[in-house]
């Protein structure tokens, strides 16, 4: 059944930027670009070895000025550019495919690849190169004590009280290319459905919480996607 609503909260992962090119985290091998998750995502492995952790993120961060906005990130724009109502696109994503898309009303839960974190003075700042060669925080000088300003495994994502906030007043929740494995953002779900929200998936297989969603679309992003944004943009209707 076709329901009309006015305020869209969108979650993304890794499948949007799939076509892409970047390389989603769990694979069919269960690796990330040939690394278990826990063992480059987590502050334990950072102390460990620092070394390791900087260079995968150094490498990511180069290998982002290589990749481009694909359909759907360029339809999602198009939505938050034409949408009159309240939207909100939250994504667990690092790399920077939404914002060069052209999406404004954008929420970075994960972080960012773009930005460090100084453990020195605590700023947040931009940043575009390699941090592995402890160049100086842009805010306060201190050499070596940048680290990639992205969520890990153990940390609190960023935002949640205004992703919470969003997540109970929405009447349209989409999911698009994340497998559900992680929490929180796997659980919006059950928030957004729990306050009233109608609930959409589109992915390539049926995620984790598959069956949390009132309408699953099995197919890739950069078709999908496309395709609803139009059904919104001239029916307003989902
Ligand atoms: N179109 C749509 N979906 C796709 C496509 C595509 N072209 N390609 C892959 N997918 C789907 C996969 O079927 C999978 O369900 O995208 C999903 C990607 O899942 P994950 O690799 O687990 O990525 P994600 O859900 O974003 O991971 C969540 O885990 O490691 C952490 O912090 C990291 O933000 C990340 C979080």
């Amino acid at each position: 059944m076709l329901q009309r609503f006015n305020n869209i909260v969108i979650l993304t992962g890794a499948g949007v930027s799939a076509e892409s090119g970047v390389a989603t985290f769990r694979g069919p091998d269960g690796l990330w670009e040939g690394h278990r998750v826990e063992d480059v995502a987590t502050p334990e492995a950072f102390v460990r070895d620092p070394d390791l952790v900087q260079k995968f993120y150094d490498e990511r961060r180069a290998k982002l000025k290589t990749v481009e906005p694909n359909a759907a990130h360029q339809a999602l724009a198009r939505l938050d550019q034409t949408w009159a109502g309240e939207l909100l696109l939250v994504t667990q994503n690092v790399d920077d495919l939404h914002d060069r898309a052209g999406s404004q009303r954008l929420l970075h839960m994960h972080g960012e690849l773009n930005r460090a974190w100084c453990l020195a003075c605590d700023a947040r700042s931009p940043f575009d190169g390699d941090m592995a060669s402890g160049p100086p925080c842009p805010a306060c000088g201190q050499t070596g004590s940048l680290r990639p300003d992205i969520v890990w495994f153990g940390e609190m994502p960023y935002q949640m009280e205004r992703i919470e906030q969003a997540l109970r007043s929405c009447d349209l929740f989409v999911s698009i290319g994340t497998s559900g494995a992680v929490y929180p953002a796997a659980g919006f779900v059950q928030t957004a459905r729990y306050h009233g929200a109608r609930t959409l998936e589109m992915n390539l297989d049926p995620s984790e919480g598959s069956f949390h969603f009132h309408e699953s679309r099995m197919g890739r992003a950069g078709e999908l996607v496309p395709d609803w944004v139009e059904q919104v943009l001239s029916h307003g209707l989902c």
